[in-house]
């Protein structure tokens, strides 16, 4: 069975006052039923690795450059951030496909490079509310995933989130019937590519105003094996309800 999943986005937020934060995470999950993880801002991989109290909270990154090396001044590699103490990387998040002109080629780019260094990719898609008003949601999520995800991807090496992006950040989250058709599309898309085998065994992370009060509800929907949780995951008071909540679906 997919073991569940509660990963939070720290986006450009924290500073080294804020590792207490993951402190208190983890005094209060010694023993998690699910896996957690959290994706600081780059600098903070490493004292956030250290500052764990053992290693329950896995620590991821939010991107990183398709090469190994080289002249890319302001980016950093995989194997970089592995170093730091990152197990997982979060690429082709709609913030980085928006800000820097991302593209599903260079995503999966990114994810081969996350692979090679025995890293978790976590791969980001969602439509915009017009795609969504425009009735092509599927078409949208189906392509990203499509041309995001290479061959190869199974259920070490690869997590799919799907964050509508007018959820994101808004408050506003899809119905509960919205979410389970997306799931339920992106398992059967990753079934006819990799297989029945591999496909279940590949988390599907739901994102985009997760919280608390809504956490439960989400938890319950078909093919919905955790959340990438973004403001909510700052502190680990709002977090920790969501991982329990989590928890409580398993
Ligand atoms: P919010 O939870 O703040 O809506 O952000 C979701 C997100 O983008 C996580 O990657």
């Amino acid at each position: 069975m997919r073991r569940k999943l509660a990963a939070g986005n720290w986006k450009m937020n924290g500073t080294l006052a804020s590792l207490g934060e993951v402190q208190a995470l983890s005094r209060s999950h010694t023993a998690p039923k699910v896996d957690i993880l959290l994706c600081p801002p780059t600098p903070l991989i490493w004292p956030m690795a250290s500052a764990r109290d053992g290693d329950q909270v896995m620590v991821g990154a939010q991107d990183c450059h398709a090469n190994t090396s080289g002249a890319h001044t302001g980016d950093v590699s995989a194997a970089m951030v592995k170093e730091a103490g990152a197990t997982a990387v979060i690429l082709g998040h709609s913030e980085r496909r928006t800000d820097h002109g991302e593209t599903s080629e260079l995503v999966e780019n990114k994810v081969n490079a996350v692979w090679k260094q025995d890293l978790l990719a976590v791969i980001c898609l969602g439509e915009t509310l017009k795609e969504r008003e425009d009735g092509d949601t599927l078409a949208v999520v189906g392509e990203q995933l499509a041309a995001s995800t290479p061959e190869g991807a199974n259920g070490e090496n690869t997590v799919i989130a799907y964050e509508p992006v007018w959820a994101i950040g808004t408050g506003l989250v899809p119905t509960l019937d919205q979410i389970a058709e997306v799931h339920d599309f992106l398992r059967a898309e990753l079934t006819a590519r990799f297989g029945e085998t591999t496909a279940n065994d590949i988390r599907l992370l739901y994102g985009g105003s997760v919280k608390a009060s809504n956490a439960a509800e989400i938890f319950a929907v078909s093919n919905v094996d955790g959340a990438l949780v973004g403001g909510a995951s700052l502190k680990a008071d709002d977090f920790s309800p969501i991982v329990t909540a989590l928890e409580a679906s398993v």
